[in-house]
C-alpha cells in the first residue's frame, strides 16, 4: 500500500454553500472542473492506478468556518475528506470576480478587451494563493502527491515546492492557454510571477498540444527557458509540459440511456414534442459559450428553410454563473433580449421557437435531453476542452443525434467527425443545422461511432491514471537526474 496521500487542490468544491443571512443551503456545484474530479473519484475503487492511503480535496467554501462546520456535519463523502480554505469575503471578491475571472479568464479565452489590470486584485490573487499554501503545508508530509487545479492557483505550486522542496506536485489547466502575444498583455511582473508559479509543479498539463505548445513558447519568451521534448530544466529540477485530452466517464452516460428515470423522461419530452425536431445546448451563463452567436445562426435558419417553422425547437438551458461581474450579467440580459425577439417575431401561438430555462439541470433531466434531441448545437467562441459535447456523445448508445461542434473547443480536436463550425459564421452554422436536419441516420451513427470510442477508450479514468502515472514517471526521472 502507498502511504502517500493525495491533495486534489482547486478553488471551488465539488459543493456550493449558498449563504442568506442567518440561513444556508447546499447544493452541487457546476462546470467541467468538478464533473471531472468528481467522477475521478467516484471511480477510483475500480482504477487500479489510484493506491493513495487518503484522498483530500482542498477549496475555497465561501462562508464563515463557523457556517462550514455547521455544513459539514450534513456531508458525507466515502472517497475524500475536505480541507476549506478560508478567506475573508471582500478578499475573495478581488481574487475570484477580480483577477482570476476579470483578467486571468477573459484574457485566456481570447476576449482581450473585457481584462482588467487592477493591482488590488493581483494582490489579492497572490494573498489567496497563499493562504491555500498555508492551510495547505499545516497537513502535508513529504511524500504526499498534491495535484492543483485550474487558474485560479498559477502561483500555488511554487509556493509549496519554497516551502516543501520533495513535494510532487502535479498542476493541470482546465481551460485554453494562449499564444505569447496575448501573455505579454500581462505586466511584465505578473507574467513571470505566474509563470514560475506554474514551474514549481513536477508536471503540468493541458488539453490540447497547442496550449501546450502556447505555454513552452511564452516561457522561453518571458523567462528565456528552453525545453527539450516538452522537459525543461529549472532550478535543477526537471519539469515536464505535455497533453492531456480531459474527459467523462463514459460508462456512467452510456449506461444511463436504459435508466429507468431518464427512459421516463425522455418518454415525456418525445410525447410533448412529437410534432418537432429538437436542437439542444446547455452551457453555463459565460460569453466564452457563443449563446448570441448561436441565437442569431438559429434565427437565421428559421428565416431561410421557412418549411422547419412549427417543425422544430430549440431547448436552451443556460445554467446561472459569476452573475457578480458586470459582462456575465450584460450578457444574461442581451439573452434573454435576444431570445424574446426571436420568440416574438417568428413564433407563433401555437409555436415557441426558444425553450429556455435560466437554471441548472440534474443528471437524469440533462441525459434525458442528451437522448431525445435530434442535434447538439456546441456553439463556444472559445473553450478549453468542452465536456458536454463529450458527454452528448457518450449518451447515444442508439447511435443517433448529430453533434454540431465549434472548432473553438478543445473536444474539436478529439471530436473530428462531428460538423465542425466556425461560431463566428452564421451561415456555415445554419447551414450546418440544415445539413444535421436532413442527416440519415445511417450516417448519424457512421459518424458518432468513432466518437464514442474515442471517449470510451480515453474516459475520465485513463486521464486521471496518466497524468498521475506522468506525474510519477517525471519524478522518478528527476531524482536520476540529481
Ligand atoms: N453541468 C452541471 N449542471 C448543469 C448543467 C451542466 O453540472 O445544470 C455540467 C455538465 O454535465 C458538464 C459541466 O457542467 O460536465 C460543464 O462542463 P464544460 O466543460 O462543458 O464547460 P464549463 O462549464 O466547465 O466551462
Ligand atoms: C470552468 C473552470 C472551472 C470552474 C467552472 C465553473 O470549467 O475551468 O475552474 O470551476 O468553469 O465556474 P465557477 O466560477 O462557477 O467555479
Amino acid at each position: 500500500m502507498n502511504t502517500s496521500r493525495l491533495f486534489i487542490v482547486s478553488n471551488r468544491l465539488p459543493i456550493t454553500i449558498i449563504t442568506d443571512d442567518q440561513k444556508f443551503k447546499v447544493q452541487p456545484s457546476s462546470g467541467g472542473l468538478v464533473s471531472a474530479m468528481k467522477s475521478y473519484l467516484a471511480g477510483t475503487s475500480e482504477n487500479k492506478h489510484n493506491n493513495f492511503s487518503e484522498t483530500f480535496w482542498v477549496g475555497m467554501p465561501c462562508c464563515r468556518p463557523a457556517v462550514w462546520s455547521e455544513a459539514a456535519q450534513g456531508i458525507h463523502e466515502s472517497k475524500f475528506t475536505y480541507l476549506p480554505v478560508f478567506y475573508n469575503a471582500k478578499a475573495y471578491e478581488c481574487y475570484y470576480n477580480g483577477f482570476s475571472n476579470s483578467t486571468l479568464w477573459p484574457l485566456f479565452h481570447y476576449f482581450p478587451s473585457f481584462a482588467e489590470y487592477n493591482t488590488e486584485h493581483y494582490n489579492y490573487y497572490i494573498q489567496a494563493n497563499e493562504a491555500f499554501a498555508d492551510t495547505m503545508i499545516r497537513h502535508l508530509r513529504p511524500n504526499d502527491v498534491v495535484w492543483i487545479h485550474d487558474y485560479h492557483l498559477l502561483p500555488l505550486a511554487r509556493l509549496l515546492r519554497q516551502a516543501m522542496p520533495e513535494l510532487t506536485i502535479g498542476f493541470f489547466l482546465h481551460i485554453p492557454f494562449p499564444s505569447y502575444e496575448i501573455v505579454r498583455l500581462l505586466p511584465r511582473s505578473w507574467r513571470e510571477e505566474l509563470l514560475y508559479g506554474m514551474l514549481g509543479a513536477d508536471l503540468i498539463g493541458f488539453h490540447t498540444m497547442d496550449y501546450a505548445t502556447h505555454f513552452l513558447q511564452c516561457i522561453q519568451m518571458v523567462l528565456g527557458l528552453e525545453h527539450n521534448m516538452h522537459i525543461i530544466q529549472h532550478e535543477n529540477r526537471l519539469i515536464k509540459a505535455d497533453v492531456f485530452p480531459i474527459s467523462i466517464d463514459f460508462t456512467l452516460f452510456d449506461n444511463a440511456f436504459d435508466d429507468a428515470k431518464v427512459s421516463v423522461q425522455r418518454a415525456g419530452l418525445q410525447d410533448k414534442f412529437k410534432q418537432q425536431r429538437i436542437i439542444f445546448s446547455v452551457d453555463r451563463l459565460d460569453y466564452t459559450k457563443g449563446v448570441s452567436n448561436r441565437l442569431k445562426a438559429y434565427e437565421l435558419f428559421l428565416q431561410n428553410n421557412p418549411e422547419y417553422r412549427e417543425k422544430v425547437v430549440f431547448i436552451l438551458v443556460v445554467v446561472p454563473s459569476r452573475e457578480y461581474i458586470t459582462k456575465y450579467a450584460e450578457r444574461k440580459k442581451m439573452i434573454d433580449e435576444m431570445i424574446s425577439n426571436i420568440n416574438s417575431k417568428i413564433g407563433t401561438i401555437h409555436w415557441q421557437p426558444v425553450i429556455y430555462q435560466y437554471n441548472s439541470l440534474n443528471f437524469e433531466e440533462m441525459v434525458a435531453l442528451y437522448t431525445s434531441c435530434d442535434i447538439a448545437l456546441i456553439t463556444p467562441l472559445r473553450d478549453g476542452m468542452n465536456l458536454v459535447a463529450k458527454e452528448f456523445v457518450a449518451s447515444r448508445k442508439d447511435q443517433q443525434g448529430v453533434l454540431v461542434l465549434s472548432e473553438m473547443a478543445g473536444a474539436a480536436r478529439e471530436l473530428t467527425t462531428a460538423l465542425i463550425i466556425n461560431p463566428n459564421d452564421e451561415k456555415e452554422v445554419s447551414d450546418k443545422i440544415l445539413q444535421a436536419m436532413e442527416m440519415p441516420s445511417g450516417e448519424q451513427s457512421k459518424r458518432l461511432e468513432p466518437m464514442r470510442k474515442r471517449i470510451a477508450d480515453y474516459d475520465v479514468l485513463t486521464w486521471a491514471a496518466d497524468f498521475l502515472n506522468q506525474l510519477n514517471a517525471i519524478k522518478v526521472k528527476q531524482q536520476e537526474f540529481q
